[in-house]
């Protein structure tokens, strides 16, 4: 038995980054759980933003933006960043958190965050309601060498521990174990 639960704007588990818009010598960031990729070629990303928010002004103002993934263990410093706003505090000052160049946006990259995305807005799409969405294509990405994989070339997402969030129950979580190769574990699934 399913029971019907109305409209919903959750899904379960989302990605928690921290967006940020500016420069290296302004820069604002917010925690991001509706965010996700939107395409391959190029690469994209989708996310939506309300109208109210500082870091959204600031992308505006440059149309370029970073997409930074936090660690696990950083949750307090990622609330913060989604709690309080660049309109009347400095989140970077306040939190001891820091910005690193970026190599091809103007916008910088969040240094304690191990996975970054240069992004540059390609469009935004009004839809007449609460979000914006903002729709920018990936034109650089970036991991510390410690989380990669032992070729050098892939991101290892256990050694990366990402942030993850649960809406309705408003918590922060780790993933869990790994349960199977993908692209491959389907092909065990065979028609009668
Ligand atoms: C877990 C979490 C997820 C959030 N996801 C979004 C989101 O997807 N879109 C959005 O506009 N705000 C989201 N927020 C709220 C903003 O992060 C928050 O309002 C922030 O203070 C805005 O900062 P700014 O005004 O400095 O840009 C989220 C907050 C939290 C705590």
């Amino acid at each position: 038995m399913k029971k019907r639960l109305g409209p919903s704007d959750r899904l379960y588990p989302m990605p928690c980054p921290l967006v940020l818009g500016g420069t290296m010598e302004h820069a604002d960031a917010l925690a991001v759980a509706w965010i996700a990729i939107g395409g391959a070629t190029p690469p994209t990303v989708v996310m939506a933003l309300r109208q109210s928010r500082r870091t959204l002004e600031l992308i505006r103002e440059t149309g370029e933006f970073t997409v930074n993934i936090p660690r696990a263990a950083d949750a307090a410093v990622v609330d913060y960043f989604g709690i309080v706003s660049g309109h009347d505090h400095d989140k970077f000052a306040e939190s001891g958190w820091t910005l690193e160049p970026a190599s091809v946006v103007s916008a910088p990259l969040v240094a304690e965050c191990p996975y970054n995305l240069e992004c540059r807005v390609l469009t935004e799409v009004d839809q007449g309601g609460s979000h914006v969405l903002v729709i920018g294509e990936i034109v650089e990405s970036h991991a510390e060498e410690n989380i990669l994989d032992p070729t050098g070339a892939k991101v290892d997402v256990e050694l990366l521990d990402p942030l993850v969030y649960i809406a309705g129950s408003r918590e922060y979580r780790r993933l869990g174990e790994k349960v199977a190769d993908a692209f491959s574990i389907g092909k065990t699934v065979k028609p009668e």
